[in-house]
């Protein structure tokens, strides 16, 4: 008889976004002629950039011949992307990173979820609250974040409110923990921390001995200059810091998959004996186990993006998201709404009507103004109250939408 794990049995009946489209699907029964408007998952609209369109042609032309066939690539990417990765997004800004540190993978959440099988079931760990669902999700199902109590808290895990009242901006944990989850520009509230702000992270990380894993899907989307685009920007963070970074909302690859992750060399968690292991090789070794590498056509798709043209074309789909969320927060203060995020990042993070939970607004502008949203306290309970909308629909979606909460408001 095969056990299974149990810690499974822990999570919430389903993933948050299937949840909501369980929701949306028996509105769409009883409501067939409705015309949906779907702000809710944060999946982009905007085609792939013509750069990447015609390197991914090429790389499909490759495959057609036995001279030029991919089979097989490195685990860990091919040097190609790799190096453009390094020369783009971290030599530019003066960090220093060799290709063994950078590893391409299928996106940005298999890595989120997947980092933490290098470290013991028993580590204690801090995520900000509210936050995406993948990082608690897959510590539960590890084990490592204990049970479940009425306040709708994990007892293993730290949560660090980032609320209206801290400008959403999270204390340090009370407790020494060993593993952090920041993610900046965030998710699912659309805030960002500084280089100050972020320095009091990595302070606390180099003085507690602690592991920050940073998540910076939505770098792409910062404007104001005195926020970090990577956490190695803090002297320090190598020490202490994994980055996960995605070309899904940089680059629309969200339908074709490819992100990256790097474990700097100088990265160690302990054994039991206090023997310092670097996290390096044990993550290269299990990519090499469990992941065959990320497609040759995504590689060369997702190398484009580093190229004139492609930098050119991402700018533009970039700046069109980001109009999006300025016309929304715009539109939605003017109703009255508090609206925070959207200005270093694809989401908007609104407050409720006094009195409303996340899911009965939620309800309520599905059904009475066809509009889909997130609950925030989807994303941990210091989420409720608040909903999140993107600003990866289209333009005219974007306009309709906030017509229709006009209405209804
Ligand atoms: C979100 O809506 O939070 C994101 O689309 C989730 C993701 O990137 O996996």
């Amino acid at each position: 008889m095969a056990l299974i794990n149990e810690h499974f049995l822990k999570l919430r009946g389903n993933y948050l976004f299937s949840d909501i489209a369980k929701r949306v699907n028996a509105f769409k029964v009883t409501h067939p002629e409705a015309r949906l408007i779907r702000l809710g998952i944060g999946d982009v609209t905007r085609p792939l950039p013509p750069a990447c369109i015609d390197a991914m042609h090429r790389a499909v032309d490759e495959m057609a011949s036995a001279g030029t066939f991919h089979g097989y690539g490195p685990e860990q990417g091919y040097d190609f992307l790799i190096n453009a990765i390094i020369k783009h997004d971290f030599a530019s800004r003066g960090i220093n990173l060799s290709p063994s540190e950078v590893f391409v993978s299928d996106g940005a959440k298999s890595d989120t979820g997947n980092i933490g099988e290098l470290l013991r079931w028993d580590n204690s760990m801090a995520i900000t609250d509210p936050v995406y669902p993948v990082y608690v999700d897959s510590n539960i199902m590890c084990g490592r974040s204990g049970v479940l109590g009425e306040d709708g808290k994990w007892s293993n895990v730290a949560y660090l409110p980032c609320t209206a009242e801290n400008r959403f901006v999270p204390e340090l944990p009370e407790h020494r923990v060993d593993l952090i989850y920041l993610c900046y520009p965030n998710n699912p509230t659309g805030t960002t921390l500084t280089h100050a702000q972020l320095k009091k992270w990595v302070d606390y990380a180099l003085a507690n001995d602690t592991l920050i894993v940073f998540d910076a899907a939505y770098e792409a989307f910062i404007t104001e200059p005195d926020v970090p685009h990577s956490i190695y920007e803090i002297r320090g963070a190598k020490k202490v810091a994994i980055e996960i970074r995605s070309f899904s909302k940089t680059a629309g690859f969200t339908g074709v998959r490819c992100g990256y992750t790097v474990v700097p060399k100088e990265v160690t968690a302990a054994t039991l004996e206090g023997e310092r292991i670097a996290l390096n090789p044990l993550w290269n070794r299990r990519q090499c186990t469990k992941f065959n590498g990320t497609s040759y056509i995504t590689q060369r798709g997702a190398e484009a993006v580093y190229s004139a043209e492609g930098q050119r074309q991402v700018k533009d789909t970039i700046a069109y998201y980001q109009d999006n969320a300025r016309s929304m927060r715009e539109g939605l203060q003017k109703m009255g709404f508090q609206v925070f995020g959207g200005v270093n990042a694809p989401y908007l993070w609104v407050k409720a009507p006094e009195g409303m939970t996340s899911w009965k607004f939620f309800d309520r502008l599905l059904y009475e103004a066809h509009l889909v949203v997130t609950p925030g306290v989807g994303f941990g309970p210091s989420g409720e109250g608040y909903v999140r909308l993107t600003a990866f629909g289209t333009r005219e979606d974007c306009t309709e939408a906030m017509e229709r909460i006009r209405k209804w408001a």
